[in-house]
């Protein structure tokens, strides 16, 4: 374990609301527990709402807890991390605020601390905040110590011209190098592992390829519905909220070719090669979706467009099924099935590499062909490898059967599996960009889905309705070659 060095301080933007509270305090205080972060420590809450310190504290608490830290040294910990904690409200957009913040920064007399700024705010004050921090002077643009570093949440923008807008427009208060655009799906143990099952197994290379294998998925599904977040989600829809982003980077690292290092540079010069050989999405290779209501697990759930704030006649995706091609040697012909659905019958999600079929088998004459081999990477939840094979059932007759070879986290690794935003608060703090997203990348990614949803926006276009708890509109359209 490396502690970070130098006196640190975070200042979480948006600290009194829902990701601040759930993730980032929690995530900060593991990794607290764990010993990662230096000694001269403080964290500062900004946000509109008015609360004392006792108060922001008091809503801190609510979400951390003791598994790093179990028994009497808990209560220790927790107290010593909150009397570190200070709130102060304001305007996002007020340079005087900023200020004033950063008075109660310089309050007590030390040596200058980094200043890692967490963006945990709407984007439509992302712009405002940064250029209140810039007129307030509290930008250092130098990678030196003592550095400041600045963590974006996602989406980037809405579309690929207004993306390029924000990058521009951040790039006159923060460096390229100081912008940590956070996808906090990187930071997941299994994600985080598939260049390893990759390039540091000699099995799967050789085969990884169109040869060898028919179609690839990525699905992504939620049980859950708005859940309060209607301003959000209803301008965003699940194209820019999950596969413009989580999907196309679990798909970039599933698709790309082997890097020349594990660096960050090397890393992410590959996936910005292989999102760029993805034609954009037609409307063809795509059905849309929008729940509607249902009784599912014995309650009565309302459907999208009665969900509070939403417009009656909204037109916003709530899933979507692509079908993804990429033109290059490796991949021609393969398609890539990406599919994302909020309020659908299980929170889930996984990659399947399906292989082709045998043509010719020894076992398989005068039958119908064996089933063909798939690899299934399950990210969430129960996380594990799973390689499907032909296997022979024992007994005297041969019979074959489809079976799992698995590995399932929990049974191997009994253990704790680090929450995603533990692992990439570490890395901004230690300066590592490898798991977060270069700007190249992110136009990469906007292209692939800027004209379909230009076209959904200006068309209005009207999704397939499916029941809340389903398991989506059918997809079949996108599946015939
Ligand atoms: C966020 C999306 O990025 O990821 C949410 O904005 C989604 O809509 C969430 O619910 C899912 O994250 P996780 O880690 O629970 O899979």
């Amino acid at each position: 374990m490396t502690k970070i060095s130098g006196p640190l301080d975070i200042v979480v933007m948006g600290a009194s609301g829902d990701l601040a509270r759930r993730k980032i305090f929690p995530a900060l205080f593991s990794l607290f527990c764990q010993g990662y972060l230096p000694d001269q420590l403080r964290f500062f809450g900004f946000a509109r709402s008015k609360l004392t310190d006792d108060e922001f504290r008091g809503r801190i608490t609510e979400h951390l807890t003791c598994r790093y830290a179990p028994g009497e040294s808990c209560a220790d910990l927790m107290s010593d991390f909150l009397s570190r904690c200070r709130y102060m409200a304001g305007n996002y957009g007020s340079s005087e605020d900023m200020l004033d913040l950063y008075q109660l920064m310089q309050a007590e007399k030390r040596c200058e601390a980094n200043i890692l700024f967490y963006f945990a705010i709407p984007p439509s004050v992302f712009l405002d905040v940064s250029r209140a921090l810039g007129d307030a002077g509290m930008i250092r643009c130098t990678q030196e110590e003592p550095w400041t570093r600045a963590v974006i949440e996602k989406p980037f923008g809405q579309d690929r011209e207004s993306s390029d807008n924000l990058t521009c427009e951040l790039g006159k208060v923060f460096t390229e190098d100081a912008i940590y655009r956070i996808d906090h799906y990187l930071g997941k143990e299994v994600i985080q592992n598939l260049m390893v099952l990759r390039f540091a197994n000699l099995v799967f290379e050789p085969i990884w390829n169109r040869h060898y294998i028919e179609r690839v998925w990525i699905d992504w599904r939620e049980d859950l519905g708005l859940e309060g977040r209607a301003g959000y989600f209803d301008s965003y829809g699940v194209i820019r909220d999950v596969m413009q982003n989580h999907l196309l980077q679990i798909l970039a690292l599933i698709a790309m070719d082997k890097p020349q290092q594990a660096s960050a540079q090397h890393v992410r010069d590959e996936k910005v090669k292989v999102l760029r050989r993805i034609s954009p999405v037609t409307l063809d290779h795509a059905v849309l979706g929008q729940y509607g209501a249902a009784t599912w697990r014995d309650k009565d759930r309302v459907g999208y467009r009665q969900e509070p704030d939403v417009s009656p006649s909204s037109c916003t995706p709530t899933f979507c099924a692509a079908r993804l091609e990429i033109d290059n040697d490796r991949w021609r012909g393969v398609p890539f099935i990406v599919r994302a659905g909020k309020a659908m019958n299980a929170k889930e999600n996984e990659v399947r590499i399906q292989f082709r079929s045998m043509e010719s088998n020894l076992f398989s004459s005068g039958r119908r062909t064996l089933p063909p081999n798939e690899l299934v990477v399950r990210i969430q939840p129960n996380e594990g490898i799973y390689l499907g094979l032909n296997n022979k059932e024992p007994g005297h007759d041969l019979t074959l059967e489809k079976r799992d070879l698995d590995l399932r986290y929990a049974s191997a690794y009994p253990g704790m599996i680090p929450d995603a935003y533990e692992c990439l608060l570490l890395d901004v703090m230690e300066g590592d960009k490898s798991l977060f997203i270069r700007s190249d990348e992110l136009e990469a990614a906007w292209d692939i889905f800027t004209p379909l949803l230009h076209k959904i926006d200006e068309d209005k276009l009207e999704p397939d309705l499916y029941p809340f708890g389903s398991y989506g509109p059918v997809i079949d359209k996108i599946l015939l070659d």
